[in-house]
């Protein structure tokens, strides 16, 4: 078995345990595709499963390969795939379950393979899979956005938030959206219809009768949001599980969205709505595999913009 170089954890811990290292390169089975991977990300999934917080959840083997997002280029296909071939540009989003994208090579179901969008490169390609599925599968699916609604969206210049903005004025939604002062410009560059700075204004004094309200947030700004949702709205959280006596409380639907499973087909429609112009990742920094601590140290301060994107092999 050739080996490649990747980054597993051989324990739980903090980014310290984070080792660049030597690993068995994987090989593609039936209906698999073995993808050279040029770029992945860093996700606050990775930091709670690299921490243990997930242990509950998923039991890993150590050790563990993490990474949920790739862009890249298939190197071989596995017996019966006849949608790719070998040199074709895709991006995916791993498994959770599974052995992850930090490293040189995954290989990945090919129902859950999209063809890369042309107009992004590796590095932005790759800071689109898991937070705009989360996205997508929060605002359309079980929030069932339709043009016209209003809806709040937290940690709008996040991961998630940023292409949630994005996602819900494509839908024709009014949007709302919250951040810090100094990335309100940015959120108006997005689209969103109002920004409002969580520091300095508490949300709910200025925002009333949404719809929707999508929470990246959790806690007190959760807590706070059920105020500000009309009779018969929806408060969705990627976080925590809104309470549902809360929510029957003030008439109110309540959803908790996991992006755990198969993200292919929404990949299929994030690839399309990059090539009709309507999205476009967020990169806010890029960095090699190798400085992976240095990006998840940068990340668990939660004051990213966008995605830091991790430089494999492009
Ligand atoms: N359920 C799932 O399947 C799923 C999937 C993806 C993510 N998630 C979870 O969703 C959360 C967001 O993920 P992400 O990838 O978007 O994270 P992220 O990119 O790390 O979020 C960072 C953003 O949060 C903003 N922020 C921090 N505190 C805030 C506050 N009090 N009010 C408004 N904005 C605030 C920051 O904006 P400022 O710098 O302007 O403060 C920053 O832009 C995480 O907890 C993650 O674990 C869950």
């Amino acid at each position: 078995m050739s080996a490649m170089k990747a980054v597993r954890i051989h324990n739980y811990g903090d980014a310290a345990v984070l080792s660049y290292e030597d690993a068995p390169q994987p090989t593609a089975a039936a209906g698999e595709l073995l993808i050279q991977v040029m770029a992945t990300t860093a996700n606050p999934f990775d930091y709670a499963a690299r921490a243990g917080y997930l242990a509950g959840w998923y039991a890993f083997t150590f050790p563990v390969t993490l990474g949920l997002d790739v862009s890249g280029i298939v190197a071989a296909v596995g017996e019966g795939v006849t949608e790719f071939a070998p040199g074709d540009a895709v991006f995916a989003r791993a498994d959770p379950a599974k052995n992850g994208a930090y490293a040189e090579y995954i290989a990945l179901p090919a129902s859950e393979v999209a063809h890369k969008p042309a107009s992004l490169d590796h590095l932005q390609a790759a800071a689109l899979p898991h937070v705009g599925f989360t996205a997508w599968s929060a605002l359309m699916e079980a929030g069932g956005l339709t043009a016209g609604q209003a809806v709040l969206i937290h940690g709008a210049a996040g991961g998630v938030g940023s292409l949630a903005v994005q996602l819900a004025k494509w839908r024709g939604a009014v949007v709302i959206g919250t951040a810090s002062a100094h990335n309100l410009d940015f959120l108006r560059e997005l689209g969103v219809d109002k920004a409002i700075d969580y520091n300095a204004t508490p949300f709910e004094t200025v925002v009333q009768d949404v719809d929707l309200v999508l929470d990246t947030v959790g806690g007190d700004t959760q807590a706070r949001s059920w105020g500000v949702l009309k009779p018969g709205g929806m408060l969705v959280s990627v976080v925590q599980p809104p309470s549902a006596e809360t929510a029957a409380a003030h008439n109110i639907r309540q959803a908790f969205v996991t992006a755990v499973p198969p993200a292919g087909e929404a990949l299929r429609i994030l690839a399309a709505l990059v090539e009709s112009g309507d999205l476009r990742p967020v990169v806010s920094s890029v960095l090699p595999l190798a400085d992976v601590q240095q990006a998840h140290a940068l990340g668990e301060g939660r004051h990213v913009r966008g995605k830091i994107v991790l430089k494999v092999s492009a």
